[in-house]
């Protein structure tokens, strides 16, 4: 596996295979993701090889400008304009009516696309340099942990990359939020860095519901996701003798114990659950968040984890 310091070269490079039509890993704010060109649908299809992913399930485009995000998306709404100026670069994907030259393979066929500009400064240069928008899903095999790390690539993944670009660890360590612009009130279709309070205030009104039941918007809602191998169990305590992630002192070497804020408790779960994972315990017991505003990203990710 190629793990590259993200020098001047190394980013040459990446640019240049990904305007060949091959995978690039590279770091974001969030986690890392598996890039291919978005305007390239041969390439994009060897993102849903590498990673088993369904084909029903759109991938986000990257820009770092927002000229590319004339080439993608039409008709942008007030509300959106308002997010991207706030919040762009950063955590907060949109969903936005695409333009016809998005590739169907990019967005499943749908007739939206998820658009987000990344805050990390290696993913700006490399879909700079490249002069194209990257699609990227999390550089993870389907139903696996994003990584938040270039050393927690797994293999395979890393096999069908070019290249990994090692941007260190990722600073909000979540997947971004996932925002419907396409209705008149927006909704959140997956919880991320950006906390639905964070957007509220940003808008001036309170975001719309999404149905729990009907029409799945947002193919990528699965009920387990994001898992480790190990099961995983949420408990109210973790016994002294279990593995696991808690808040406070741990009581043996297969705890990890856990910031107490949402934002920093989100930079280090994924890699906590990944060093739980290697070291083959039977069961990681995940002592349970506060049931509060700030900590929606992670609980939906802890119960999409501990799903069965
Ligand atoms: O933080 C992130 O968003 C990371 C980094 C690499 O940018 N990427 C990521 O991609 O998490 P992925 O593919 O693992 O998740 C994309 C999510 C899925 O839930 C997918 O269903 C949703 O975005 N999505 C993409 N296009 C959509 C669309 N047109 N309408 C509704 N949901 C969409
Ligand atoms: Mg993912």
């Amino acid at each position: 596996m190629r793990i590259l310091k993200p020098s001047p070269a190394a980013i040459l490079k990446a640019a240049q295979a990904l305007r060949a039509g091959q995978l690039v890993v590279i770091p974001t704010e969030t986690v890392y993701g598996l890039a291919a060109d978005a305007t390239n649908p041969e390439a994009v299809r060897k993102i849903f090889a590498a990673k088993q992913r369904p084909s029903d399930n759109p991938l986000i485009v990257h820009i770092s400008d927002l000229a590319q995000l004339e080439a993608v998306a039409g008709a942008i709404p007030d509300s959106a304009k308002k997010l991207m100026k706030r919040f762009w670069p950063g955590p907060l994907t949109l969903v936005l009516p695409k333009k016809t030259s998005v590739p169907e393979e990019v967005t499943a066929g749908l007739d939206t696309v998820a658009v987000r500009m990344p805050s990390h400064p290696v993913a700006l240069e490399v879909i700079q340099v490249a002069g194209t928008p990257l699609a990227a899903p999390s550089a993870n095999r389907f139903m696996r942990l994003s990584p938040t790390r270039a050393e927690n690539v797994e293999r395979a993944i890393a096999d069908q990359a070019e290249m990994i670009l090692d941007g260190g660890p990722c600073k909000i360590g979540l997947e971004s939020t996932v925002l419907d612009c396409t209705e008149e009130v927006p909704r959140i279709l997956r919880p991320g860095g950006i906390t639905r309070a964070n957007i509220q205030a940003a808008l001036g009104y309170p975001l719309g519901e999404v149905p729990a039941s009907g029409e799945r918007r947002s193919p990528g809602m699965y009920g387990r996701h994001y898992a480790p191998l190990t099961p995983l169990v949420l408990v109210e305590q973790v016994g002294g003798d279990d593995a696991g992630l808690i808040f406070g002192n741990t009581q043996n070497s297969n705890q990890i114990s856990m910031p107490p804020s949402a934002a920093a408790y989100s930079a280090v779960l994924y890699d906590a659950l990944h060093r739980l994972d290697q070291r083959k315990v039977s069961t990681i017991y995940v002592q349970m968040p506060p049931e509060t505003a700030e900590w929606e990203a992670v609980l939906d990710r802890l119960r999409k984890a501990a799903e069965k």
